[in-house]
């Protein structure tokens, strides 16, 4: 029987939050699905940034929001596919269509922010990471599981 785990991690700064992506990249090898929740400014790009860094990545990572999509080079046959749909609107016809290329390939790690107008394609057992501001470069990050695959990343992590 699958029990879904919760983590709370206190950020610092950014460096505790990319950090924290490093640590995180080190549980994945393909077909994952992390979402990053959290309003502006919170760190989620920033954490994408250590995701990428962590799978040897040198690409550099900047908020997608004009793209809407990027994709990184990871070393090894992994590539990481960061969303954010911030400025997706109402037109969700297209980009559902490139999501489902990107979960449908076991070699692709995605991660999404501004998610909420996709939640219907995306796999119910994926990471999600809830960013709460604090104050000041203080942040709160929530982590959940929501099923094995996902869960054996949030256990990686605790
Ligand atoms: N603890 C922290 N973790 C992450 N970023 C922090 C932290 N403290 C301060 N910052 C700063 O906050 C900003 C976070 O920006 P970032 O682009 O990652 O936010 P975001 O959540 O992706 O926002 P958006 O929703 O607009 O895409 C950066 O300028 C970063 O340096
Ligand atoms: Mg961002």
């Amino acid at each position: 029987m699958n029990q879904d785990l919760r983590l709370e991690i206190l950020s610092n700064g950014p460096e505790d939050t990319s950090n924290l992506g490093v640590k995180l990249a080190e549980a994945l090898d393909g077909g994952e699905v992390i979402e990053l929740i959290g309003d502006l400014g919170t760190g989620k790009t920033q954490f994408v940034r250590g995701v990428a860094r962590g799978l040897g990545s040198k690409d550099v990572v900047q908020s997608p929001s004009f793209t809407i999509s990027r994709i990184y080079q990871a070393t090894g046959d992994v590539y990481l596919h960061h969303f954010d749909l911030y400025r997706l609107g109402e037109n969700t016809g297209i980009i559902k269509t490139e999501l489902q290329e990107v979960l449908n390939d076991p070699l692709a790690i995605l991660v999404s922010e501004w998610a909420d107008s996709v939640h219907d394609i995306l796999p119910k057992d994926r990471v999600t990471i809830n960013f709460i501001y604090m104050d000041g470069e203080k942040r709160r990050l929530l982590i959940k599981s929501n099923g094995p695959k996902s869960r054996k990343i949030v256990e990686y992590l605790s």
